[in-house]
């Protein structure tokens, strides 16, 4: 592949824009100094640690620790591609990559894009129509009345842009090649089918009300069509195309994530009638997968937008079952869970029509419990407490379930709760779960044998570091702002920081440097492509440090770090000595001692 966007584009695109703004559209930020602050959008805060330096044109988050420039927080906060971002981007400046990213050469990358702009106009044309047909003509009339007397207003429709197929045959495939779309292209966009063998298009939906479903980028990429009269089945989906995965797409989540962010909550739903009604009486965090299990992917999405999820699934046994697995779907991506349980044989949709929003919002939503006091009464359903069977699995799925909890303090609570539900001592339950837990210890230590690549821990916040550490942080911030003094300290001691995420900062800086870029932050944060890494350079470079520093102040730092540095060569070598020894080695551990002396006079010297 070879549609990179080259480099000067890209340094065009992100200078033109203020990151400020950006942010600004998806965080409130206020100004503080020098900088702005406000709550971060990674993860889930009351006090604002997020803060964004204009001058620098960077973020860092002192919570969680993200940082970047303006393309890394677009593709954190959206989820795109690098490419993505900066094409993104490009549309709020007057460069102009389109050609670049979907014409010229023939690659096979540039085509799919340009398709897929295709095939999202070609959506974006045919909702419109589709909506036209429903509120204008008299051939919609009847599908606009079932929606009216479902309980539909006239401003729903509108505002989710709901239409209406009209039941023929080739209506849309004549819509589509009179706007010249190529019809193979819009039978892969899953607009209309073909009979095999022939090259004869037909309508794929016909007769039925054409619900919008959109990308998180608001992109429409695919259509939900709903019978209204009898008939299978209830709803019609598009396949599966470039553009719409079932298994990504949230619906409404374009619309909800501002909502989401402000609340600091997500309302998530079984179907995407409940979330246009919920969103009609003011439950605008509502969102809704479409009609497939929550995956991993939807879950980290809705992670990164916010830790609360409010579960609000059908109240029948399918939509309990569906709520423990959409629970743990989001709690191993790191969210903490509540239910909103509605009465049995009601979906949100059905509870707002019969009781109104006022009763769903303070009855439903606002009566959300926590998963664990869920969990209780899903697990007690069905089972005789009388019954000593029923009572001890029972007894035993409830401490499988409080062993998961990861607080002593949530461990005492529900044992006390369970001890009072069955009439056993807090002691006994105690034990068992101790017997639980332990149990689960010991095997996870078996699996933790093999070394785990995990990223070294760095935090900073209000924590001192030891004087060495300081110093090469403060090296790191003077060169990413100064390429002459990253050359001096790469002359005087060149790689030889302590700290690993030090060591792969420095080594970023020097190639940055050598390749010809001048002091930047944001694009050497750009250069950064671990995120680990790339957080901790953020955080380095947010720290604010004398402008002008004197040869004596860099000369101090550098002097501190590679004594350091030294002294840890030093203690290497003793080791290795001791080692030496131990095996009776002597010619090599004497070998070893010269070497350290004269480490030690080049120390001194
Ligand atoms: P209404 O009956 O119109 O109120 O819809 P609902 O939202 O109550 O539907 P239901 O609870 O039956 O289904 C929830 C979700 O599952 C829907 O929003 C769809 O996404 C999906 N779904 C339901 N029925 C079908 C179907 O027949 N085919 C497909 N592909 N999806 C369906
Ligand atoms: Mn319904």
């Amino acid at each position: 592949m070879n549609n990179r966007i080259p480099e000067e584009l890209i340094e065009k695109i992100r200078t033109q824009v203020d990151i400020v703004d950006i942010i600004g559209e998806y965080v409130q930020l206020k100004k503080q100094g020098r900088n702005y602050f406000g709550l971060c959008p990674f993860h889930g805060e009351n006090t604002p640690s997020f803060s964004v330096a204009p001058d620098k044109q960077i973020y860092h988050c002192f919570g969680c620790g993200a940082g970047g420039n303006v393309i890394s927080f677009l593709m954190n906060i959206e989820g795109l591609s690098f490419t993505d971002s900066v094409k993104q981007l490009s549309l709020k400046t007057n460069v102009d990559i389109s050609s670049y990213v979907s014409g010229v050469q023939t690659n096979e990358a540039s085509h799919v894009s340009s398709d897929k702009d295709d095939m999202v106009k070609a959506h974006q044309l045919l909702k419109k129509f589709y909506h036209h047909l429903l509120v204008n003509t008299k051939e919609g009339e009847e599908a606009l009345q079932y929606l009216l007397n479902r309980g539909f207003s006239k401003s729903m429709i509108d505002e989710f842009e709901i239409g209406f197929a009209l039941p023929s045959r080739d209506m849309v495939v004549k819509f589509l090649s009179g706007h010249g779309f190529s019809l193979e292209k819009m039978y892969e966009a899953g607009l209309i089918t073909k009979r095999e063998a022939a090259d004869v298009y037909f309508d794929r939906f016909r007769n039925r009300i054409m619900f919008p479903i959109h990308d998180a980028h608001g992109s429409p990429v695919a259509f939900s069509g709903r019978i209204f009269g009898d008939g299978e089945p209830k709803y019609l989906n598009s396949p599966e195309t470039k553009l719409f995965n079932k298994r990504k797409i949230i619906y409404n989540f374009h619309n909800a994530r501002l909502a989401i962010r402000q609340k600091e909550h997500a309302v998530l739903m079984e179907g995407f009638v409940d979330v246009i009604s919920s969103v009609s009486i003011g439950v605008t965090e509502a969102v809704a997968t479409m009609g497939t299990s929550l995956t991993d992917e939807q879950a980290k999405a809705i992670r990164r937008t916010t830790e609360q999820v409010i579960i609000c699934y059908d109240g029948d046994q399918a939509g309990l079952e569906a709520t423990v697995r959409a629970a743990q779907t989001l709690q191993s991506v790191g969210c903490t869970v509540r239910v909103a349980t509605l009465p049995e044989g009601f979906d949100p949709d059905d509870y707002i029509r019969k009781y109104g929003g006022e009763k769903f919002v303070d009855h439903v939503i606002g009566a959300h419990e926590t998963y664990m006091s869920f969990m209780l009464r899903f697990l007690k359903r069905r089972k005789n407490l009388q019954d000593e069977g029923d009572r001890i699995a029972y007894i035993e799925e409830v401490i499988q379930e409080i062993s998961k909890l990861t607080s002593e303090l949530e461990h005492n609570v529900y044992i006390q709760q369970l001890a009072k539900d069955v009439k056993l001592s807090e002691d006994i339950l105690e034990r068992q779960l101790k017997q639980v837990l332990s149990r689960r210890d010991s095997k996870s230590k078996q699996e933790k044998k093999a070394p785990t690549n995990r990223p070294l821990a760095y935090v900073s916040r209000g924590k001192l570091f030891p004087k060495h550490l300081t110093a090469e942080r403060f090296l790191l911030a003077h060169m990413m702002r100064n390429a002459d003094i990253a050359d001096r300290v790469k002359e005087q001691i060149g790689g030889a920081f302590s700290n690993e995420y030090h060591k792969a900062i420095v080594t970023y800086l020097y190639s940055y440097y050598e390749t010809g870029h001048e002091a930047d932050i944001s694009s050497i944060l750009q250069h950064i492509k671990d995120d680990n890494i790339r957080n901790v350079a953020s955080e380095i470079a947010m720290m604010s440090i004398n402008e002008e520093p004197s040869q004596q102040e860099l000369s101090d730092y550098m002097k501190q770090v590679h004594i350091h540095h030294k002294m840890e060569v030093i203690k290497e070598k003793e080791d290795e000595k001791r080692i030496a020894e131990r095996e009776s080695n002597y010619v090599r551990a004497a070998e070893i001692a010269m070497e350290i002396i004269k480490l030690k006079q080049l120390l001194k010297g």
